[in-house]
């Protein structure tokens, strides 16, 4: 800011958008930070600075050159960022799953057969994203195998620039981010490409710098996601994932219209979560146990209640219970079993009673219940490939209330950002 209020500011990687209001001007690095004021949006590239004073708006790039401002109607998708008769973001994003399930890769439907076309012909494939969205490369990685056989290797995004050799040269990255301006994920895509790798993301925010450097960019589109916890942008994941899984594999049909129903009627159960919850309050462990497809959710479950209660959560493959963490069972302790009756529903029962018998605290997620279960949480018969959308939804109430019976904030958890744009 100059003495004569002449504004400057320069864009070098993280984003910076301008909101150009009737009298004013807005700078942000997300439309989120006007949206209420405008609508109207001038995204500023990577190497160039504006001067903002009373009246002018004016571009430059680092050599000094006139850049001419293209200003975008941003998409009338923002216009729902408002809570409405939700107390949270985070409570509204969950409810919207039901909805927002359908729309997941909708408007850009020719990339995600492009990417499916790239992914049958790959020789190495490897999956990258960082918190939530490493998890669901997590998820991916074990459908991918099971129903389409293809393999793929997990990578968070964060370690590949220790391991660089872990990807081959001229293979598939596929990054997975809601915000597409995660540091860590630009960094492991900057590393592909110098290993001439192609880019295929999936990606909210389809004007994000993650988009740019993408060969092929498949939309979330599940509408602005404002919660710090990811919620609705992990299932609109494992949605793109599960329509890749129906162009790769002919015998796969995925109903989403059941999908959708499952969410509606886990949502309805939201006082059984409630006081769930609340027998959640003074606890200081959480577990969560699942096997085979189970386990990532395991692990993106455990996420969850990290982020919205600052409970130590911890997701565990069912098999490692005896090669460890039964040694933390007691009676302080609550473990959430993930359990639909499929292939894995016996081994983990087994795990539910080995655990009890050191006195801790079971919730079952599961189609059945059990008298292993202290509190059962049951989640609508569906297939096993469908299972990990809906044993999602009860945890991530779970969560939310218990962010609401320990008094955080689950819009806004300390010391946590919706997009870390910085290493
Ligand atoms: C964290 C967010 O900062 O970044 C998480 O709090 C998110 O919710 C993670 O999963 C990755 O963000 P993105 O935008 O790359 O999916």
């Amino acid at each position: 800011m100059f003495e004569n209020g002449e504004l400057a500011a320069a864009r070098f990687h993280e984003p910076l958008i301008i909101g150009v209001g009737e009298k004013n001007y807005f700078l942000s690095s997300d439309v989120l930070g006007f949206i209420e004021q405008t609508d109207d949006a001038v995204y500023i590239n990577n190497g160039n600075f504006v001067l903002i004073n009373q009246a002018k708006l004016q571009i430059f790039d680092f050599d000094g050159n006139v850049i001419k401002p293209e200003i975008t109607k941003v998409s009338k998708e923002f216009a729902d960022v408002y809570k409405g008769d939700y107390a949270h973001f985070t409570l509204k994003e969950i409810s919207e799953q039901s909805d927002t399930i359908f729309r997941a890769g909708e408007s850009t439907k020719e990339a995600l057969k492009e990417a499916v076309d790239y992914l049958r012909h790959s020789k190495n494939i490897y999956l990258t994203g960082s918190g939530t969205s490493y998890n669901a490369s997590l998820v991916a990685k074990y459908l991918l195998a099971k129903y389409a056989k293809i393999k793929t290797e997990s990578i968070i995004s964060s370690e590949l620039q220790f391991s660089p050799d872990l990807i081959e040269p001229n293979s598939i990255l596929v990054a997975i981010s809601q915000s597409g301006e995660s540091a860590d994920v630009l960094e492991a895509v900057n590393i592909a490409k110098k290993s001439n790798c192609k880019i295929i993301s999936i990606i909210n925010s389809l004007t994000s710098s993650l988009a740019r450097e993408s060969d092929i960019v498949i939309g979330m589109n599940c509408g602005p996601e404002i919660g710090v916890a990811a919620t609705k942008s992990f299932t609109s994941q494992l949605i793109i994932l599960y329509k890749i899984i129906q162009e790769l594999n002919e015998e796969i049909k995925i109903n989403f219209e059941e999908i959708s129903s499952s969410i509606s009627k886990i949502l309805e159960e939201h006082n059984l979560i409630k006081k769930i919850a609340s027998e959640l309050k003074e606890i200081s462990d959480i577990y969560v146990l699942g096997r085979g497809i189970h386990y990532p959710i395991a692990i993106e479950s455990a996420l969850k209640i990290k982020e919205l209660t600052y409970i130590h959560a911890e997701g565990i493959a069912g098999g490692e219970l005896k090669h460890g963490p039964l040694a933390l069972m007691d009676t302080n302790v609550f473990v959430i079993i993930i359990n639909p009756e499929d292939s894995t529903y016996q081994d983990t029962l087994t795990s539910a009673r080995e655990i009890k018998a050191r006195g801790a605290k079971i919730i079952g997620i599961s189609d059945k219940n059990s008298d292993a279960y202290d509190f059962w949480v049951k989640i609508p018969k569906t297939d096993e490939l469908t299972y990990p959308i809906s044993e999602t939804i009860p945890i991530q109430l779970l969560s939310y209330y218990a962010a609401l019976e320990k008094e955080t904030d689950p819009d806004y958890p300390r010391n946590l950002a919706k997009s870390v744009t910085v290493k």
